[in-house]
């Protein structure tokens, strides 16, 4: 068999291989790890793992053969929750912020998300398709080869459909691979504050049966929250997304807890997102029905609020995920080592339960577990070389980039910390 590439001398390869199911409870803080192996690589898929100089019997000729010289090899990271294509920024909310003003308060008097609709209507699509590459270069920089992307700063059906375009444009031309989130009920539009059923029928009859037929989302996603939508609107926006073939997301119980755990399994959500204030019941209810949590601390740590329940979450066979929630407003970050850092210090899981987090459950998040999120044989060879000794030195030496080199489907993207243009 013709090998392309082999990556020799890898001091501990962290799998993340050997389940058919997300990783919940005690297996969350197990990894395999393989001291002294080798990936090999052919048209980008992997197709052999081993130890110390077994490649030698397959290599041919043409084969290209790289030295991790002995560091630590992870999937290619999963970043199941970003807000990616949006206009500006908002810096001028900072200091509101700092004066304790609350996030919602600020939506409420026409900031927040409806600031950030404000300028993604006035971009141009190439300036969102700028600014939106320049953080999806920065996100592989930090080792994430697979992004979601949500919409959600139109509010109505034309910028929703540019900012789903900037992002198919982006995922056929960067090395990242995206996918695609609809979140058109992501905040109620000043005109329709004293009705949101219009609203909300709008974005049921209008906008989902057209991003349906231009193919730009897989994913429907909805904001439930007091003061934006109701439980009752989200299961009507989500069943009904649901019946068009949308796979589904919520934002659920971010700040109050208002049941958007339980919807989320009562739908059959493939992940549930935020959950700082899920219920108990809730958490089992997303169990029973295999509901992914995913679980953005980034966004505890910005809004100076209380993190999400993983302790919990974990002991109840929640399988747990663990994303970036990258926004201008309540977390203006791409780095996804830094969430992971939260993981630890902030929602206290372990080293390992992070990695298996922000890969192997990642990739379920966002139903690729077929493809991506472990190092095994037929999946995507995307893998990160980290400058680190080990798992746990990635957490522990927090606010830095530890990403030496990435492979995106067998193909170097990265080096010395910067993307190969
Ligand atoms: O996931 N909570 C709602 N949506 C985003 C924030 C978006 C924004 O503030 O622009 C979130 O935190
Ligand atoms: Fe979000």
């Amino acid at each position: 068999m013709r090998i392309d590439l082999i990556i020799k001398n890898i001091g501990k390869l962290a799998t993340m291989r050997g389940s058919n199911s997300p990783r919940i409870g005690q297996d969350m803080n197990k990894i395999e790890i393989i001291e002294n192996a080798y990936v090999a690589i052919r048209d980008g898929i992997i197709v052999e793992i081993g130890t110390g100089k077994d490649y030698e019997n397959i290599v041919s000729n043409d084969t290209k053969i790289e030295n991790a010289n002995g560091l630590l090899v992870t999937p290619g990271l999963i970043d199941a929750h970003t807000h990616l294509v949006h206009g500006g920024s908002r810096e001028n909310e900072f200091s509101k912020k700092l004066q304790g003003i609350p996030y919602i308060e600020i939506l409420k008097q026409g900031g927040g998300i409806l600031s950030t609709v404000k300028s993604t209507k006035e971009a141009s699509e190439d300036e969102l398709y700028n600014k939106a590459r320049k953080s999806l270069d920065r996100m592989l920089e930090f080792g994430v080869t697979t992004v979601e992307s949500k919409s959600g700063y139109g509010l109505e059906l034309d910028t929703e459909i540019k900012q789903l375009k900037v992002a198919k444009k982006l995922s056929e031309e960067h090395p990242v691979d995206l996918v695609h989130t609809f979140l058109g009920a992501h905040a109620i539009p000043m005109e329709y504050k004293n009705n949101s059923k219009a609203f909300v029928d709008i974005v049921v009859k209008e906008m989902l049966p057209k991003v349906k037929e231009l193919e730009l989302a897989e994913f429907c996603d909805v904001f439930c929250e007091e003061g934006v939508f109701s439980i009752e609107e989200g299961e009507y926006i989500l069943s009904s997304a649901k019946n068009m073939g949308y796979k589904l997301k919520i934002h659920a119980d971010e700040i109050v807890s208002l049941g958007g755990a339980e919807l989320s399994a009562k739908l059959g959500c493939i992940s549930s997102d935020h959950l700082m204030a899920a219920s108990e019941d809730g958490l089992k209810m997303m169990a029973e029905n295999n509901v992914v949590a995913n679980i953005l601390p980034g966004t505890s740590f910005n809004l100076n609020k209380n993190y999400a329940n993983a302790r919990k979450m974990i002991e109840l066979n929640v399988a747990v995920a663990l994303s970036s929630d990258y926004n201008p407003g309540s977390c203006p970050s791409e780095n996804l080592q830094f969430a992971m850092q939260l993981g630890c210090l902030g929602l206290k899981m372990t080293p390992n339960e992070v990695l298996n987090a922000v890969t192997i459950n990642a990739a379920y998040a966002i139903d690729r577990q077929d493809e991506i999120g472990s190092i095994e044989v037929g999946k995507k060879a995307d893998l990160i070389i980290f400058d680190a000794p080990n798992v746990e030195y990635l957490m522990y030496h927090f606010g830095i980039n530890h990403v030496d080199r990435v492979y995106k489907n067998g193909v170097l993207v990265v080096d010395d910390k910067k993307v190969i243009q």
